[in-house]
């Protein structure tokens, strides 16, 4: 197999080159991380399962016309995307009180907000991703007040979207973080969704038990995190019914299009 330059690599991905100019591949790891890399795992098989439910996810979104740098799913575990520049920031929509507005507000975990919330986190690792306000983000240039406001219209019209398609499924969508790229094109920019929403990105509780169904399963020492994943998977319909849970293989797909 030919060599690729790699691009990026981050705890949960890589960045390859792409076929064609203009694009990238989106390669992911089975690499589980939380606290900034403080606790570190292999989990054999997630980055199959979040390969899949981004795609699911992304293609959708693509259908209903929100703009994101997905085109197609290439193999198992990589995806075709279109190249942008990332925002350096982490955009994090919260419908349900969970995770660190609890711990920094006080707010009961499981209180149903009154609306809902967008938070901006400056993304960058060596200071620990602090949460930012607009006047943080266009002083330091990050990102323009029309950037932010279209961020924030995105934002909400994808976190309508994916709360209706969970609760379709009998899951809901405690919180999510996203983020955003410039994608440029005949001297045109414009901002659309990049980077990847799974499990591993998001809160999702079962609407019947309250369960966690996502990577606070590993954060909180939980255990059963691949079969989390493996059953919003399932409800998604990217999974076939019934398949057992094989560690170390790997999950089996339902589609068997040019894997490797
Ligand atoms: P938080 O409650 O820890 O601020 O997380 C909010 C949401 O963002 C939650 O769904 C998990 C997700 N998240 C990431 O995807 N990456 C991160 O580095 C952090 C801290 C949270
Ligand atoms: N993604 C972050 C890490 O790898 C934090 C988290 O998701 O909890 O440390």
């Amino acid at each position: 197999m030919k060599r690729r330059r790699r691009v990026y690599e981050g705890k949960a991905k890589i960045l390859y080159e792409g076929p064609e100019p203009g694009t990238l591949v989106q390669h992911f790891k089975d690499d589980a991380t939380a606290f900034n890399k403080r606790k570190h795992e292999i989990v054999d098989g997630k980055g199959v399962l979040n390969n899949r439910i981004s795609e699911h996810i992304f293609t959708n979104l693509n259908e209903i016309g929100i703009p994101t740098h997905f085109l197609r799913r290439l193999n198992m575990r990589e995806q075709l995307i279109k190249e942008v520049e990332i925002i350096p920031l982490e955009v994090v929509v919260r419908n349900i009180a969970a995770g660190s507005i609890v711990t920094r507000l006080g707010a009961e975990e499981g209180t149903q907000l009154s609306r809902s919330i967008i938070e901006f986190y400056y993304k960058n690792d060596e200071l620990d991703d602090p949460i930012v306000s607009e006047e943080h983000i266009t002083a330091f240039g990050w990102a323009t007040p029309p950037e932010i406001d279209d961020i924030m219209s995105l934002a909400i019209r994808i976190n309508d979207f994916l709360c209706g398609m969970f609760i379709s499924v009998g899951i809901r969508l405690v919180d999510f973080k996203m983020e955003f790229g410039r994608h440029y094109e005949d001297d045109m920019m414009r901002i659309v969704l990049a980077d990847e929403i799974s499990p591993d990105s998001c809160r999702l509780w079962d609407t019947k038990t309250n369960d966690k169904m996502d990577k606070d399963r590993f954060r909180q020492e939980l255990g059963g995190m691949l079969e989390a994943y493996r059953e919003v998977a399932r409800r998604l319909g990217v999974l076939t019914e019934n398949e057992p849970v094989t560690k170390g293989t790997g999950p089996v797909l339902v589609k068997t299009e040019s894997e490797d």
